[in-house]
This record gives C-alpha cells, structure tokens and sequence, in this order.
C-alpha cells in the first residue's frame, strides 16, 4: 500500500458525507426503530418516509464505504504525523479499520433484520451501533487532542486534498 502525502479531493468528500449520512442515521433513527418493535409484536409495516430514509441512506453508507475502501487500498493514506507515539500510532490504525468494518457491517446486518425478519440480526445492529458511537467518539476526541494539544494540523488532511 502507497503512502501518499495526503488524501484525495474525491476521499475528502466521501468522509464528510458519510459523516453526514451517519450522522442522520443516529438522529432519526426512532421511526424505524419503532415499525421494528410493532413487527415484533405482530403489526404490518407500513410505509413511512422515515423509515425509507433509514434504508436508503444506510445502503448508501455501504456504497460509499466500499469506493472508500477501493480508493484507500489503491490510493493509500497519508503516514501518521512524525513523532507519533507507537501506541498512538496502532491506536489510530486499528480505530480507523475498525471504522471501516461497522460501517459496513451495520448496513449488513440492518438489512438481514429488516428484509429477513431475523431478530439476531438486529440485536447485533443495536450492539455495533453502539460500538460505532463510541469509536467516533474516541476519532472526534483524538482529531481534536491532535489540533489543539499536539499541533500537528491533522485537520487540514480532511480539508486539503493532496494528488
Ligand atoms: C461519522 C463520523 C466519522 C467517521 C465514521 C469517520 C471515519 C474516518 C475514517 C475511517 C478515517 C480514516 C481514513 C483513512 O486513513 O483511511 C478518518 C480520518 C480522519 N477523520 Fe474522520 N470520521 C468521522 C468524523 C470525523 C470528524 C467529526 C472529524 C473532525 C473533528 C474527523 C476528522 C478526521 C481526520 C482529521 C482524519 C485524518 C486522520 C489521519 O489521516 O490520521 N472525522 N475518519
Ligand atoms: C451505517 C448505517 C446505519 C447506521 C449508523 C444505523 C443506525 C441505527 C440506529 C442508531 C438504530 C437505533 C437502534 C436502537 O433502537 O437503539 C437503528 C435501528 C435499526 N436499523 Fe439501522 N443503521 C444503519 C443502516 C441500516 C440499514 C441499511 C437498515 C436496513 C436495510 C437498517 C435497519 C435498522 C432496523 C430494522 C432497526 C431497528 C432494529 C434495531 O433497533 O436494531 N439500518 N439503526
């Protein structure tokens, strides 16, 4: 895998969308949410723009996230920022893959538990989703400790593209 100095204009802009989209999936989750807890207990689905916003938008993420990965592996990454403690360094890493695998494994699983009716699938939704915020979480908090503590401006790698 090459290391760039930077990312792409194209891989700048898929991370904010997808930053976007996810962000939506988590606000306004309820209705879907609900429809699953009322098919649970028997009632129909019916249609609901809330609900095909739920679908839609998560099957995007996966889209998006498997050209991510595409360009990722061609394209590569820029290294991590000199001096970059080792610990650091394999945190980051192993986040960012981490990262990757949920975004597409909550698409996954959200459409076995919603197309194929299995409760499993939607436990494991639920667990991941969590899992999910968390690490964005941990992301937002390390992007922000780099910037302002560390002053590496890691931010302008997801501001200016490079190549
Ligand atoms: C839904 C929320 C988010 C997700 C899922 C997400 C995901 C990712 C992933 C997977 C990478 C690794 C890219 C790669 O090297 O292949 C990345 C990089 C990055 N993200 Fe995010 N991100 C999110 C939100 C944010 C936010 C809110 C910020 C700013 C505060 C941010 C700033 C960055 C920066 C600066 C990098 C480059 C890190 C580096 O090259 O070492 N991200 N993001
Ligand atoms: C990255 C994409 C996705 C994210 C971040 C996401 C996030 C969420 C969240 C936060 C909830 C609420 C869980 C709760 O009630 O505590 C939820 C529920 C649900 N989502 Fe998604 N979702 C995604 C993709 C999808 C897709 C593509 C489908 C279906 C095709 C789907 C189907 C469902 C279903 C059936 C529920 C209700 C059952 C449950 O709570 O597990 N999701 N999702």
């Amino acid at each position: 895998m090459s290391h760039p100095t930077g990312y792409t204009r194209t891989q700048i802009r898929l991370h904010w969308i997808v930053v976007l989209l996810i962000a939506l999936q988590y606000i306004l989750h309820d209705t879907i949410s609900e429809a699953w807890e009322a098919w649970l207990d028997g009632a129909e689905a019916g249609f609901d723009p809330l609900i095909a916003q739920h679908v839609l938008m998560g099957g995007l993420v996966a889209v998006l996230v498997v050209w991510r990965l595409a360009l990722r592996l061609t394209h590569g990454a820029p290294p991590p920022p000199e001096n970059e403690h080792p610990a650091l360094k394999l945190a980051a890493h192993v986040t960012h893959w981490a990262i990757y695998a949920l975004m597409l494994l909550l698409p996954v699983s959200g459409g076995v538990a919603w197309f194929g009716g299995v409760e499993a699938a939607a436990e494991a939704h639920e667990v991941m989703k969590t899992l999910l915020l968390l690490l964005i979480v941990l992301h937002v908090a390390a992007a922000l400790v780099h910037q302002f503590i560390f002053k590496t401006n890691l931010m302008a790698r997801m501001k200016r593209p490079v190549g």
